[in-house]
């Protein structure tokens, strides 16, 4: 790792995906002149349906990554890589900043009328240690009803938003939260913003939806001392880079911002292994 701060210049932001892009959208407004580099690591998503073990090996590449292109801050734009990293990534580097993504478990207690509040996530993020032990430390005697939700991230990474197919998923979703009679919920997933409009409509617009990034984007910014330098935008991904800016450019608008291709080490596939 660079030691010299100097040559630590860039707010490095990643997720499994383009489900960060929601932070990092939040991130451009706060910060507008630092220099960003967001990784989404496409060719292993979702993170949502892989071991705590994968996710772990592939926070830690893309961190060292993030770190050799000049990160001096790194923004875990990814809840489930925050849910099963990132006490791995602050052991590895203790110097180096990191913000991560968890699911505002305060607000959603704060904003409960009839102390029932629904939290929507990725499988992973649903199934982990650190998860319960929020809801443990905060849930203050609500009812926290968790669910799991396979198969949504698939579908917005494949660039679609509102077909009918991701519609009745979504709605398939929040039927443990209606039955339970939750009055907030929470998205325990940065993809899932993306998607706002469906989990209202599968909800009820008497439920209040909660959102993270905006305060985790606060964070970054609180924690980042600008470092005079050319502002500006580059995205990466392991997987097709042309496909990645089609995506941008349709579902957020944007023509700014490079965006290249990146090759980490992969995963150890032991199956794929040749015999010796
Ligand atoms: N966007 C991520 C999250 O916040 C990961 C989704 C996935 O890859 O399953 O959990």
């Amino acid at each position: 790792m660079q030691t010299d701060s100097s040559s630590r210049r860039e707010i490095g932001v990643f997720d499994s995906g383009v489900g960060g892009f929601t932070v990092l959208r939040e991130l451009r407004a706060l910060l507008p002149t630092a220099r960003l580099r967001y990784l989404a690591d496409t060719a292993y998503a979702p993170y949502g349906n892989r071991s705590p073990e994968d996710i772990r090996a592939r926070s830690l590449a893309i961190t060292e990554h993030l770190i050799e292109r000049g990160a001096g801050l790194i923004v875990i734009a990814c809840n489930t890589a925050t849910a099963h990293a990132i006490d791995a990534l602050r052991e590895r580097w203790p110097a180096l900043p990191f913000v991560g993504t968890e699911p505002g478990i305060k607000p959603a207690v704060a904003a409960s009328r009839n102390g029932r509040i629904g939290l929507l996530a990725t499988p992973a993020t649903a199934s982990s240690a650190r998860l319960r032990a929020l809801i443990a430390r905060h849930a203050d005697g609500h009812e926290v009803v968790v669910q799991g939700c396979p198969g949504i991230v698939e579908h917005i990474e494949a660039g679609d938003v509102d077909s009918a197919e991701l519609r009745a998923l979504v709605q398939r979703h929040c039927e443990p939260l209606r039955a339970a009679g939750v009055d907030t919920a929470l998205l325990g997933c940065t993809h899932y913003p993306l998607i706002e409009p469906l989990w209202q409509a599968a909800l009820g617009a008497d439920v209040r939806l909660l959102r993270i990034e905006t305060a985790v984007a606060r964070r970054a910014a609180a924690l980042w001392t600008p470092v005079p330098d050319r502002a500006g935008l580059h995205i990466e991904t392991t997987g097709d880079p042309a496909a990645l800016r089609a995506w941008i450019a349709r579902v957020l608008g944007w023509r700014d911002g490079e965006v290249s291709g990146v090759a980490l080490p992969g995963l150890a596939m032991p199956q794929r292994q040749p015999r010796p």
